[in-house]
């Protein structure tokens, strides 16, 4: 029984949606109100001081139109802010508040990978059409980018073939979002709490099943 009660809840907590672009991996998790999003992308050519990772949502498979959240490492001061790509210059959703809808932000580069983490908002106004509302039917493509120096330059690009979706995978414990954290630990354990132990944890478990079993 209580083995059962274990194995369904490890199931559960472990429905996060993940995907690779090119050498790019995006894992995310819609929880309703808000999706987690987790992107890791290898640095290669570019300076791992004075670089940048930004993952975005369109509708069509182009960087133009997208919601486009941009993540900037520069000398170890990290930001995170939420653009609107139009063209060739991209513009803030919301000038007064770059960080529009995002929450939980951390940028970190471990080695000669670069991570961004962060909690998107679904839905911030209804009114606000350049806003991508996330939900369990919308579709949409992930978008990808990652350069050196300020965003825009030099870049590598990439997005999924077909539009992906947002199922809904529930949170067993949620996630402490009242606070803001910095590029720290304890960041980063409320997030894996989420998005990475528990889908680990789950497969060295089901690991260990399998072993025991044969
Ligand atoms: C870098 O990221 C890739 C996935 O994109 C992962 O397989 C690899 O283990 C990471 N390397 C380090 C040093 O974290
Ligand atoms: C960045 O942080 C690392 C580790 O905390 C430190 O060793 C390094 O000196 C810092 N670099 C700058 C430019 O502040
Ligand atoms: C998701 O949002 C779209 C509009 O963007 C709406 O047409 C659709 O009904 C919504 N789906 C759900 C499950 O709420
Ligand atoms: C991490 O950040 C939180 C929130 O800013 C802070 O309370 C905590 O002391 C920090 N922890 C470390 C180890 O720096």
């Amino acid at each position: 029984m209580k083995f059962f009660l274990l194995i369904s809840l490890l199931i559960s907590s472990c429905l996060c949606n993940s995907i690779n672009i090119d050498d790019v991996y995006v894992t995310w998790k819609n929880t309703g109100e808000k999706t987690y999003f987790k992107v890791t992308a290898n640095l290669k050519e570019f300076n791992y001081h004075d670089c940048w990772i930004s993952i975005g949502i369109n509708r069509s498979p182009l960087m133009n139109g997208a919601n486009s959240v941009v993540c900037r490492m520069n000398n170890n001061v990290t930001w995170t802010r939420h653009y609107l790509n139009n063209g060739r210059s991209p513009s803030l959703l919301d000038e007064n508040e770059p960080s529009l809808g995002l929450s939980d932000t951390c940028v970190s580069v471990i080695k000669d990978n670069i991570t961004c983490q962060f909690i998107r908002k679904n839905q911030v106004d209804d009114k606000m059409e350049s806003y991508f509302k996330i939900n369990e039917t919308n579709e949409y493509y992930l978008i990808y980018a990652a350069g050196e120096g300020d965003f825009g330059m030099h870049s590598r690009q990439g997005q999924t073939r077909m539009p992906v979706r947002f199922h809904l995978n529930p949170l067993i414990s949620p996630a402490d979002t009242t606070k803001s954290y910095d590029n720290n630990e304890s960041h980063e354990s409320n997030f894996k709490k989420i998005m990475g132990l528990v889908c680990k944890e789950f497969l060295n478990f089901l690991n260990n099943v399998f072993k025991k079993l044969f």
